[in-house]
């Protein structure tokens, strides 16, 4: 049995730079036709030359491959309406983060207040770029994003031409905002359609599952699951793939992030078998995003096959997600 994806897509990717760059970024390039790079280096993204600078550095990295970097903006509030109409002729996106919130993000917003934001925002939604937002309070670990609704909503209503992300979206409330807001969507990861709080630390602590924000209960994975499954319109596949070397993750003080891009379409493939539904992958995996994004991306044809695929216990010193485990579709070819 095969099943063929067209031009899939990764919405939130990190790529890093550097020797970790080129260890990743090929094993995005593979089997992906494009992805949306988050900015967090250090120090962040935040000006014209670097995005460009970057992105070529990505293209050098990923040069054997059809692979199409789309480039963010790290959000400050303090961008002017002439730099954002420059830098929107270079990147898709500008990511928000609440300060501190996560890997490297200390150079992020301290003020969710949307009178604070407003020049930004308002001048983004002018020049159409897309906010992509990490939602995330610094309240208990498991409110976190549940307490960022609130903000979500403010967000929406004071700028109903912006388009907003709801990015890596975890619970139920989540969820629910997307029919709420036109203006409101998702990209959804592949460990939050698997993992719930149980498997991060509910036996043996498991440090490569450990990400922010972390996964959640049962019952908002069954709700991911169901806007994925369907491919509601207004989610898209983003992996958050974020590699942190095995010293970096298996360790006191373990870094955030799963590291997923090279088994990602094997396991949504896998996923979307189970529960007959592999006629919304390519939705989900593509065609939302190029709606949502109005964008079309470069051509790739990926053939998955259900023949097992053993999945490598690192690649280079990155463990990713099911690291020597067998995954029941493989990639047969890619052209
Ligand atoms: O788990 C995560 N890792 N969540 C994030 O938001 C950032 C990411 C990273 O860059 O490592
Ligand atoms: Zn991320």
């Amino acid at each position: 049995m095969t099943h063929t994806l067209y031009s899939p897509l990764d919405m939130h990717l990190h790529l890093r730079d550097s020797a970790m760059l080129q260890t990743v970024a090929p094993l995005s390039a593979q089997s992906f036709s494009g992805g949306l790079i988050m900015p967090n280096l250090v120090p962040p993204v935040s000006t014209i030359s670097g995005v460009l600078e970057y992105q070529q550095r990505i293209k050098e990295a990923t040069k054997n491959e059809t692979f199409e970097p789309l480039m963010t903006l790290f959000f400050r509030s303090d961008y002017t309406r002439e730099f954002l109409q420059q830098a929107s002729l270079h990147v898709k996106a500008l990511k928000l983060y609440p300060s501190g919130i996560t890997t490297n993000s200390e150079g992020g917003v301290a003020s969710m207040d949307v009178e604070v934001l407003r020049p930004v925002l308002q001048a983004m939604s002018d020049l159409g770029l897309v906010l992509c937002v990490h939602g995330e309070t610094n309240g208990f670990v498991m409110d976190r994003e549940k307490e960022f609704c609130n903000i979500y909503e403010d967000l929406a209503s004071a700028f109903p031409k912006l388009k907003i992300i709801m990015e890596h979206i975890t619970t139920c409330e989540s969820v629910a905002l997307l029919d709420k807001y036109e203006n409101l969507y998702a990209t959804i990861t592949l460990h939050h359609l698997l993992i719930t709080l149980d498997d991060v630390v509910g036996g043996m602590l498991k440090p490569h599952l450990f990400c922010k924000p972390i996964a959640k209960r049962y019952e908002d994975k069954e709700a991911l699951l169901h806007v994925a499954l369907q491919a509601h319109p207004k989610v898209m596949f983003g992996s958050d793939s974020a590699p942190h070397p095995i010293s970096k993750k298996e360790c006191c003080g373990c870094a955030a992030g799963v590291f997923t891009s090279p088994i990602a379409l094997q396991a949504l493939a896998e996923l979307f078998d189970k529960h007959n539904a592999l006629a919304s992958l390519q939705s989900f995996v593509s065609n939302n995003a190029q709606a949502i994004y109005a964008y079309t991306p470069p051509f790739k044809e990926v053939v998955l096959v259900k023949v097992p695929y053993r999945v490598p216990n690192s690649y280079g010193d990155v463990v990713p997600m099911f690291a020597d485990e067998t995954l029941a579709w493989s990639i047969q070819s890619v052209r």
